[in-house]
């Protein structure tokens, strides 16, 4: 009788071949299909597996097939649903590829993000998808590329090279002006994230770019953190201005909310005296009060995107580099009106 309590804990291959009544070599050839085994013998040893819960050690294995099947993946804020939406994708199709996904979160922080790094290459993975936490990476993540498959998302680092999968940001910011200034808006201020990030950067671009194009400039612009509370913050101080915008465009829908946050301190009615526009539309963005207009990127999409590219880079090495560009679009809800009158050039 087998004892399932240490099967559970960890079988070793040479108690499956003892089971079986095989060598341990028979044993890792089944395992492995690196020769031909009689079916009666690769039967013996596949019902052993299977009633003892073996389970092979990927790294053990790795040394023989220098390849683990697993994935690493940091992501800088699992909490934002745009890369849980992210995630999702990317496991979803790794995980029908037969790739194992380990994932890490960076919190926008080098250092967590490069003790992932660190920790990925000890433990043999056969790639990497990384959404940058900081451009302080760069140099790191230029020398990992060179070490095994990587592919950035979302965010890019100076000097990247490798395969990448992006938004394409400042034509989903150019969609939110025109779809302000076509409202009547004039007053207009961007909210934004860390400055430092792609992200944040070609967003304000975007913004800065689409008023220009209109003859047009913002009337604030600050940044931040992408996060619901740096978003009340710098809302809070936009709009106890002197002179304050009659609509705010923020990078993210959690920078977005914190505007909704703030207005409603403020006693500011959406959208009635303040038209509020975020970017991603992730789920809570239907769900806010009021219903958030936000300009939409497919997180889930995204993913799916890097890990198919991760996946053709590891089948074929010396491809051509890959820059996959996700084109936005814009979901107009309840969070946006044309102008008070009375609000254009209303002071604090
Ligand atoms: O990282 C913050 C933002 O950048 C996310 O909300 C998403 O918009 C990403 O592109």
């Amino acid at each position: 009788m087998v004892d399932r309590t240490r099967a559970k804990l960890g079988t070793t291959i040479k108690d499956v071949a003892d089971a079986a009544g095989v060598s341990v070599g028979t044993v890792s050839h089944v395992i492995s299909g690196a020769r031909q085994v009689r079916p009666a013998t690769r039967e013996r040893v596949n019902a052993a597996i299977t009633e003892l819960g073996f389970r092979p050690n990927r790294v053990a294995r790795s040394l023989t097939r220098s390849r683990t099947s697993t994935i690493g993946m940091v992501i800088p804020d699992v909490a934002n649903p745009f890369f849980a939406q992210l995630i999702r994708g990317a496991s979803d199709a790794l995980e029908a590829s037969d790739y194992v996904v380990v994932f890490g979160n960076s919190d926008n922080l080098g250092a967590k993000e490069r003790r992932y790094l660190v920790e990925f290459i000890e433990r043999r993975v056969d790639g990497v998808i990384v959404a940058p936490a900081s451009n302080a990476d760069a140099e790191q993540i230029r020398d990992l590329g060179e070490q095994l498959p990587l592919v950035l998302v979302d965010r890019v680092t100076p000097g990247w090279l490798g395969d990448l999968v992006v938004g394409d940001d400042q034509a989903g910011m150019a969609l939110a002006i025109d779809h302000l200034v076509g409202q009547g808006h004039r007053q207009i201020a961007l909210i934004n994230g860390e400055g430092e990030l792609s992200t944040a950067r070609e967003r304000r671009i975007g913004f800065e770019r689409a008023l220009r194009a209109r003859d047009l400039a913002a009337i604030a612009v600050s940044e931040g953190s992408f996060s619901i509370e740096s978003g009340r913050e710098q809302a809070i101080t936009m709009l106890g201005a002197e002179v304050r915008p009659t609509a705010i465009c923020a990078a993210n829908d959690l920078l977005a909310l914190g505007g909704l946050q703030a207005a409603h301190e403020l006693g500011l009615s959406v959208p009635g005296q303040l038209s509020v526009m975020g970017y991603d539309d992730i789920a809570y963005a239907s769900l806010a009060s009021p219903r958030l207009t936000s300009v939409s990127q497919p997180g889930y999409a995204i993913g799916a995107a890097a890990a198919r590219l991760l996946i053709e880079r590891l089948r074929d090495p010396g491809g051509a580099r890959q820059e996959v560009v996700i084109r936005p679009s814009l979901v107009l809800r309840d969070s946006t009106a044309p102008p008070d009158p009375g609000a254009l050039g209303r002071t604090g």
